[in-house]
């Protein structure tokens, strides 16, 4: 078989040779991965938004955790009141952008979506009532204040104890006293709960 290929490689390149085969397919190969998308052609104001959105996740959920195993929900969201915008801010900071989250149903009103999120948001619910995988859901746009970026962020298991449909009394209270106008709550596993939403100026 071997001999088969090297036979033709001969037939077909006459005199080329083997060394200078493997020169040409190298050149080649490097031509096409270069011409195919790399991530070097990704705007580097979209990765950046993407690993800020990661870090942001990846510690919000550490913190739950811990502050669930540590005291209980009740615990967690006085944690949560106080962590979620600081670690938010911290971010921001050390990326040079904003970061933060909102949703079509909030708990704190801070985190309301302006004109621009509440259009993605809804674009995102039409996009996932169309088939499309929910931990995948992101749209980014240049606009007048700068690159947008947003990402969706699911309804798991673990965000059921506060923003599900059956609450304990005590989370029921909690909630209450430091959210009175909370309305994200209601929410079912594979719900959309919010998304990530990063503004990186110009
Ligand atoms: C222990 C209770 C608790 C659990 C569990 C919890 N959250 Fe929250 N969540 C909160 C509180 C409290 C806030 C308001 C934080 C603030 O003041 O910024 C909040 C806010 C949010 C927001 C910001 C938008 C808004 O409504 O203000 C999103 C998005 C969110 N939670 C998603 C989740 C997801 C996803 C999970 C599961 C992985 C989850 N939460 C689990 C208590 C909880």
């Amino acid at each position: 078989m071997m001999i088969q290929i090297r036979q033709f490689i001969k037939h077909f390149l006459g005199r080329v040779s083997f060394s200078k085969f493997f020169y040409m397919l190298f050149f080649l190969l490097m031509s096409l991965s270069v011409s195919s998308e790399t991530t070097s052609d990704i705007d580097p104001r979209l990765s950046e938004s993407r690993s800020a959105v990661k870090a942001f996740g990846g510690q919000l959920v550490k913190e739950l955790k811990h502050a669930l195993q540590e005291g209980g929900p009740v615990k967690a969201i006085k944690v949560c009141n106080i962590e979620a915008p600081q670690i938010g801010n911290t971010l921001s900071d050390e990326n040079a952008l904003q970061i933060g989250r909102t949703s079509l149903k909030t708990r704190n009103p801070n985190n309301k979506p302006d004109m621009w999120e509440q259009a993605v948001l809804e674009q995102f619910e039409e996009r996932k009532q169309k088939g499309e995988e929910l931990a995948k859901l992101e749209f980014y746009q240049e606009t007048e204040e700068g690159f947008r970026y947003m990402k969706a962020i699911p309804t798991k298991g673990l965000c059921l104890t506060c923003h599900g449909e059956a609450l304990s009394e005590p989370v029921k209270a909690t909630l209450a006293e430091y959210y009175p106008n909370d309305s994200a709550t209601g929410f079912k596993i594979g719900d959309i709960r919010g998304a990530f939403t990063v503004i990186k100026k110009n």
